[in-house]
C-alpha cells in the first residue's frame, strides 16, 4: 500500500526522503515521487517516476533539488493505473499546496464534480488530487484551520501529508483509517506511514489516532483533534535498531526473516510470559464462543489456533476471513470474544470487522506485531508477537510467532479455566523452549531444500496436502508459493482430496505432503499412497528417521520430532524455504511480488 514520508528540518530533505522511501518499499508500490519546497520557500518542486525508487533516484541525479520541507510517497495504484500523472505528490491548481495520501477518498467523485464546476482542472485520475484542490479552495490563511475544514469534507480512510508555500516551514499530517506516525528529531521532525522509514534518524515517535491532525515544524510538534482542540500525546520510544530493517548479508528480506525465526520464536515465548495480561484471561474465562478473524497468512495462523484453543481451553472457535465476517449476520452476545490477528495491525478488513464486533458488544483481542498500530489500540486487549519489523511482503517470521502466541494463549486460558493441568502446561512449555533450536536445524538444510526447489521450479501447478493441525500449514505452503513465484498452488485437507482434487493428479503434478509422525500419520500415509498410485510427484515434509515415507516419496524434507501439537511451528519452515528458492530460481522479486502490498489499508 502507499507509503508516506515527510521531512522538515535543517538538512536537505531530498536524501532523507529517498532513504525513507526505500524503507517503505516493502509495503508494495508501483510509482514514487517527492515534493520539495525550494530553499526560498516560494515554489514546490515535484518529481515523480513510475517503477522503483532507484528509477526516481536516477531521475533526480544531477537535478540539484534542495529544500528543507518536503514530502515523499510510494504509490500502490487504486484509482487509475501507475503513471507519472497519477503518482503522488499531487499539487493544487496554483501549485501552492502539495499532498501525499494513503487510503481511499470514497466521496471523491462528488467532490471532484464540485471542484470542476468551480474551475479546477484535474491532471490525474486519482482520488487524491481532489484533496490538493480542496486545500487550495478552502485555504483560510492557516494550514491547520484549513485541514480541519478539509477533513470534515472527506469520507473514507486516509492518511494525508500536506505542505504549502503559504507556510513553507510546516507539514500537516491528517490521520483517519490509514497509519501515520510523527518522529521527533533534533532540529528536525518527520511524518511517515511507519517507523522503519525514519528509524535512521530517531527512535521517538507518536502514533496518531484516527481523527487527529499533527502540525509539524522543525522545532515543534502539535496534535489536534478534528474540533481543533490541542491534545497531549505521549511519545513512544522504540528499542529496535535500524539493523532489523536491513538485509544483514542475506539476498532478500524474506530469506533473512525466515532465518530470524529461532530468535523471534524465542523472543515471543519470553515476551508472552513476561507481559501476560491477567485481565484478558479473566475475560476469556466465561467466553461461550471465540471468533478469530484475519486475512491471508494471519488467517492460516487462526486456523491452527482453533485446534489449540478448542483442545486446551475448550472454547468453541470459529475462524473467518475478516472481509467475510464483516458482512455476515454473526451472532454476538456479552460472552462472545473476537480475536483479530494481524501482523501490521492496519489491515482494513480485520480492523473494521473488529470494530463492528466491538460495537455489537463483543470483547475484542488483537494479536499484532506492529507496536502502536491501529488494531492494537482499538481492541480491548492486545497480545504482541516480538518479531521487529517484517519487511518481506510474504509473512514468515510473524506467522510462526503468531502460532507460538496462540498456543501459549490457549494453554494459559486452559490453565485459568481448569481444562489444562499445571504439569501438562509445563511439559509443553518446556518443549516449546526447544523449538528455536529445532527450527535452526531445519534451516541448516537450506541447500537440500534448494535442490528440491530446483527440481520442481518449472511445474505449472502444485498441490499441498495436510491433515488436522497441519492442514492450515498446507494452505500456508500453497499461499507462500503462489504469492512469490506466481505458480498456481492449492492447499487441501488430505482426506478431502478424494472428493475432487484427486482428478488433478498426474505425473506432472508435484504434491507436497505434510506428514509428520503424529496421530494422523497412518491416514496421511494412505493419502500419500493415493497420490503415488496416480503417478503424482511426492515431496514430503516428514519426521527425521521416517524411512517408510522416504521410500514412497520422490523427495523428503526432514524435520525434528516433536509433540503432535507443536508440529505446525516446524512443518511450515521447509515450505517457506521451498517457496523462497523456487521463486528466486525463477528470478522473481520475492520481497516485492507483483500486485501485492505488505499493509493492506483498503477494503
Ligand atoms: C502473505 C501475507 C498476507 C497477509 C495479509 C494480512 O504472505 O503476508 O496474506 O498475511 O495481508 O496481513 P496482516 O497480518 O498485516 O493483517
Amino acid at each position: 500500500m502507499c507509503g508516506i514520508i515527510g521531512y522538515v528540518g535543517k538538512r536537505n530533505a531530498v536524501p532523507v526522503l529517498l532513504y525513507g522511501l526505500q524503507r517503505l518499499e516493502y509495503r508494495g508500490y508501483d510509482s514514487a515521487g517527492i515534493a520539495v519546497i525550494d530553499k526560498n520557500g516560494d515554489k514546490i518542486i515535484v518529481e515523480k517516476q513510475v517503477g522503483k525508487i532507484k528509477d526516481l533516484q536516477e531521475h533526480l541525479w544531477n537535478r540539484k533539488i534542495e529544500g528543507h520541507t518536503a514530502l515523499g510517497h510510494t504509490r500502490w495504484a487504486t484509482h487509475g493505473p501507475p503513471t507519472i500523472e497519477n503518482a503522488h505528490p499531487h499539487t493544487s491548481q496554483r501549485e501552492t499546496i502539495s499532498i501525499v495520501h494513503n487510503g481511499i477518498i470514497e466521496n471523491y467523485l462528488e467532490l471532484k464534480e464540485e471542484l470542476i464546476k468551480k474551475g479546477y482542472r484535474f491532471r490525474s485520475e486519482t482520488d487524491t488530487e481532489v484533496v490538493a484542490h480542496l486545500f487550495e479552495e478552502l485555504y483560510t490563511g492557516d494550514l491547520l484551520e484549513t485541514a480541519l475544514k478539509v477533513a470534515k469534507k472527506l469520507e473514507g480512510a486516509y492518511a494525508i501529508g500536506v505542505i504549502s508555500t503559504y507556510e513553507p516551514d510546516k507539514i500537516v499530517g491528517i490521520k483517519k483509517g490509514s497509519p501515520l506516525i510523527v518522529g521527533f528529531g533534533k532540529d528536525e521532525n518527520f511524518i511517515a506511514s511507519d517507523i522503519p522509514a525514519v528509524l535512521e534518524y530517531t527512535k521517538d515517535f507518536i502514533v496518531l489516532e484516527d481523527g487527529e491532525i499533527a502540525v509539524v515544524t522543525k522545532d515543534n510538534v502539535e496534535v489536534y483533534n478534528l474540533e481543533g482542540k490541542k491534545l497531549e500525546k505521549k511519545p513512544l520510544h522504540v528499542t529496535w535498531d535500524i539493523s532489523v530493517a536491513e538485509k544483514a548479508g542475506y539476498k532478500h528480506f524474506m530469506q533473512k526473516e525466515i532465518h530470524e525465526q529461532p530468535r523471534t520464536i524465542g523472543d515471543t515465548i519470553t515476551g508472552f510470559s513476561s507481559s501476560k495480561d491477567e485481565k484478558l484471561f479473566e475475560a476469556i474465562k466465561d467466553a461461550d464462543r471465540l471468533y478469530i478473524i484475519a486475512c491471508g497468512t494471519s488467517y492460516h495462523a487462526g486456523l491452527v489456533g482453533k485446534f489449540w484453543i478448542e483442545k486446551f481451553a475448550r472454547i468453541p472457535v470459529e475462524v473467518d476471513y475478516a472481509s467475510e465476517y464483516r458482512y455476515r449476520d454473526r451472532i454476538i452476545n456479552n460472552r462472545t470474544v473476537v480475536m483479530g490477528i494481524s501482523q501490521s495491525g492496519e489491515t482494513a478488513d480485520t480492523r473494521f470487522a473488529l470494530l463492528d464486533a466491538k460495537k455489537e458488544g463483543a470483547k475484542t483481542i488483537g494479536l499484532v506485531n506492529v507496536v502502536g498500530s491501529s488494531l492494537s489500540r482499538e481492541t480491548d486487549y492486545v497480545m504482541y508477537t516480538y518479531c521487529g519489523p517484517e519487511i518481506g511482503v510474504a509473512a514468515t517470521k510473524t506467522f510462526t510467532a503468531q502460532l507460538v502466541t496462540l498456543l501459549l494463549f490457549a494453554l494459559e486460558a486452559g490453565l485459568k479455566k481448569g481444562t489444562v493441568s499445571k504439569p501438562e502446561y509445563k511439559k509443553l512449555y518446556d518443549e516449546l523452549l526447544h523449538i528455536p533450536s529445532k527450527v535452526e536445524s531445519i534451516l541448516n538444510n537450506e541447500e537440500g531444500i534448494k535442490e528440491i526447489a530446483h527440481k520442481y521450479m518449472n511445474a505449472q501447478d502444485f498441490l499441498f496436502l495436510g491433515r488436522n493441525i497441519n492442514y492450515p500449514i498446507a494452505l500456508e505452503g500453497a499461499l507462500k508459493l503462489k504469492e512469490i513465484s506466481y505458480i498456481h498452488a492449492e492447499g487441501y485437507p488430505a482426506g478431502e482430496m478424494k472428493h475432487g482434487p484427486i482428478a488433478l493428479i498426474d505425473d506432472k503434478l508435484p504434491v507436497v505432503c505434510v506428514i509428520p509422525q503424529d496421530k494422523y500419520y497412518e491416514k496421511m500415509f494412505s493419502n500419500l499412497q493415493e497420490v503415488k498410485a496416480r503417478k503424482g510427484k511426492v515431496v514430503s515434509v516428514a519426521t527425521e528417521g521416517d524411512t517408510k515415507v522416504k521410500e514412497l516419496s520422490d523427495d523428503v524434507i526432514y524435520i525434528p520430532p516433536a509433540s503432535d501439537v507443536l508440529y505446525p511451528i516446524l512443518t511450515v519452515v521447509p515450505l517457506q524455504l521451498l517457496s523462497y528458492h523456487i521463486a528466486t530460481l525463477l528470478g522473481k522479486d520475492v520481497d516485492q511480488p507483483r500486485n501485492l502490498a505488505k499493509t493492506v489499508t483498503v477494503e
